[in-house]
């Protein structure tokens, strides 16, 4: 699942390997500022993270117009309703030419399945984009949890959710660095962690609680990292954003294994 490391001798390659597991989330209040920023980055990152406020305020039109000039996206809207609106979602999802979306997990198994079933039925042939799973939100701490009635530590339930993931057939999840440990040694080296909550070490806090450096993310078993305002919001965005590659790099060159893309990762 990791990207061949640049020690395999020729260097453009890793990274541009090692540049598509960035992804940026576009954040940005408007279609054209999200544009804009895109167009800017476009060759320095991955994929891109439209999430509910650019999607309600521009529509599906605008993950259209990104995802037709071959850009990545990652359609961030967290699906949680009855397996049969699930289904419909999801189809409509691949239709729209994403990489990878997500639901909820706490939606059960009969849901999941039913986003593998609809992403499949939406999707060009051979092409179906990653389902991710949200585990716990990462908002919410023990007491929240058992104020909804889910027994156990935040850990326990992350745990739990993602292995239940697993067993519908999704191919991953959203989970924090901290969680990412504990989710790769229970759902195996084949499952996809993607991870926000990155800051660079020099790089402002802003309102995450949690938060990693890019290498100890991927340290921790992260394949994708998700970066806004780190990027984003930097005077120059595409220097921020080759740094972070370059400690991305650096970070999976550390680690030992077989760093062969194979599997569901090869569809992005
Ligand atoms: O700007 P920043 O790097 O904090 O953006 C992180 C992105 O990842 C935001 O779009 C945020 O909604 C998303 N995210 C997160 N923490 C989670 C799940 C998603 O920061 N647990």
């Amino acid at each position: 699942m990791r990207p061949a490391p640049s020690q395999s001798g020729d260097l453009s390659n890793a990274l541009t390997s090692v540049r598509s597991r960035l992804i940026v989330a576009l954040d940005l209040p408007s279609g054209r500022e999200a544009l804009k920023m895109a167009e800017r980055l476009r060759t320095h990152v991955g994929l891109f993270k439209i999430g509910s406020e650019l999607f309600t305020a521009e529509g599906p039109a605008l993950v259209r117009q990104l995802a037709s000039g071959g850009q990545g996206i990652f359609l961030d809207l967290k699906f949680h309703d009855i397996p049969n609106t699930v289904r419909s979602a999801a189809r409509e999802a691949a239709r729209l030419g994403v990489a990878m979306f997500n639901v909820h997990a706490s939606g059960g198994r009969k849901m999941m399945e039913a986003a593998v079933e609809g992403a499949l039925e939406g999707a060009a042939v051979g092409k179906r984009p990653l389902v991710l799973a949200v585990t716990v939100l990462t908002s919410l701490d023990a007491g929240d949890l058992r104020e909804i009635g889910l027994a156990g530590t935040p850990e326990d339930v992350v745990r739990r959710f993602a292995t239940l993931a697993q067993t519908a057939g999704l191919d991953g999840v959203v989970a924090s660095a901290r969680e990412a440990e504990a989710i790769r040694a229970a759902c195996g080296p084949g499952f996809v962690i993607v991870t926000p909550g990155i800051r660079p070490a020099e790089s402002l806090v802003n309102d995450q609680a949690r938060v990693a450096t890019p290498a100890k993310a991927i340290h921790a078993g992260a394949d994708y990292l998700v970066v806004g305002r780190p990027i984003t919001a930097a005077s120059t965005p595409e220097s921020a954003a080759d740094a972070i590659v370059a400690e991305m790099d650096e970070a999976f060159q550390a680690i030992p294994g077989d760093f062969t893309r194979t599997g569901e990762n090869d569809r992005i």
